[in-house]
């Protein structure tokens, strides 16, 4: 199947990675190369972009995509794992670093996957099968009800949670749950007529908490972030994008945390914690796509892009 991903915000990538040729920069989630090509175009001839993804769909694209050679390398892996990845590669440093978050519409598009609440597929979810982590089918099947509820309500911000995790526990009850279009009849079920009519998908809240619970999405991110810093030179960026509120949330955090410097409580005179800051933030507000963007790449709709600069 061909793979066809429209990078987002790519112009704005580009600028706040601030490439200049000879440059060392990591691309974190290479996907189908999109952002990946822009960024090798503009370091050439000197410099070197490294490319991870943990899907080997992504990495064969991609390949397709970028003329390999000594200047470009693929790496197969959670971006979690970057110090290890980078480690082995031979890699001393990088001058910059992009995430673009989520799953890529190739990703969506490939039923079998389980992403997509419009078709019947097996309940999977994992960006990387091979990782042989749980499937979305485990975590429906297998959590207590208390556990469900809060993934569904934290990770799904969704209203009808309580709701949900109690019809998925009964349903379970009778047989297992083992199919997408089993778990979207069960949450039509849980959430009342007079709310599913208008509004999104009634199941797209709880799709969207199991992917995150699937992939561990929050927690991996944030442990990127931090090991990306310590690959930094000063003066390096790291560009994220984020494509709901949880994640843009996290990279707020972690990026004004260490942004920030002293922590001392205002009484004590003289500073005793020793804290600096060890990131510049490059975009106080985050940054967002055009109406043309929005129009051209509805999946653009809901990005925010910030950087960050090691200081
Ligand atoms: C939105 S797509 C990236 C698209 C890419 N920027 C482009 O322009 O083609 C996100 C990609 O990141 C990968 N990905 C998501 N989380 C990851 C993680 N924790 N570690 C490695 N790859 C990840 C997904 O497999 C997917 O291929």
């Amino acid at each position: 199947m061909e793979y066809r991903h429209t990078p987002v915000l790519p112009a704005e990538v580009t600028k706040y990675l601030s490439l200049h040729p000879g440059s060392i920069i990591v691309d974190c989630t290479l996907g189908g190369a999109g952002h990946a090509k822009r960024i090798a175009d503009s370091i050439a001839p000197t410099g070197t972009l490294v490319g991870i993804d943990q899907d080997d769909a992504a990495l064969v694209a991609a390949a397709d995509t970028l003329r390999l050679g000594r200047q470009i390398i693929l790496l197969k892996g959670n971006f979690s794992e970057i110090d290890r990845l980078l480690s082995e590669a031979g890699i001393a440093y990088a001058d910059g670093f992009l995430f673009d978050l989520g799953v890529s519409s190739p990703q969506l598009d490939v039923t079998e996957r389980g992403f997509s609440y419009h078709d019947e597929a097996p309940l999977d979810m994992r960006m990387d099968p091979e990782g042989g982590g749980p499937t979305a089918a485990d975590i429906v099947n297998s959590y207590p009800e208390a556990e469900l509820l809060r993934v569904i309500r934290e990770y799904g911000e969704e209203r009808w949670a309580s709701r949900i995790a109690a019809f998925i526990v009964a349903a379970r009850g009778r047989r297992p749950i083992r199919t997408t279009a089993e778990l979207v009849g069960i949450i039509k079920d849980a959430v009342p007529a007079s709310a599913r009519r208008g509004g999104p998908h009634p199941a797209r809240r709880t799709f969207q908490a199991l992917r995150i619970e699937v992939n561990r999405e929050l927690e991996v991110l944030e442990q990127g972030l931090r090991s990306a810093l310590r690959w930094l030179v000063p003066g390096g960026r790291i560009v994220v994008i984020s494509y709901h509120s949880l994640e843009d949330r996290v990279v707020k955090r972690v990026f004004s945390e260490l942004a920030s410097g002293c922590e001392c409580p205002p009484e004590l005179p003289v500073c005793s914690c020793g804290k600096e800051p060890v990131l510049r933030i490059v975009t106080r507000r985050p940054v967002v796509p055009g109406p043309d963007e929005i129009e051209s790449n509805p999946r653009a709709r809901s990005a925010k892009l910030r950087a960050a600069e090691r200081v």
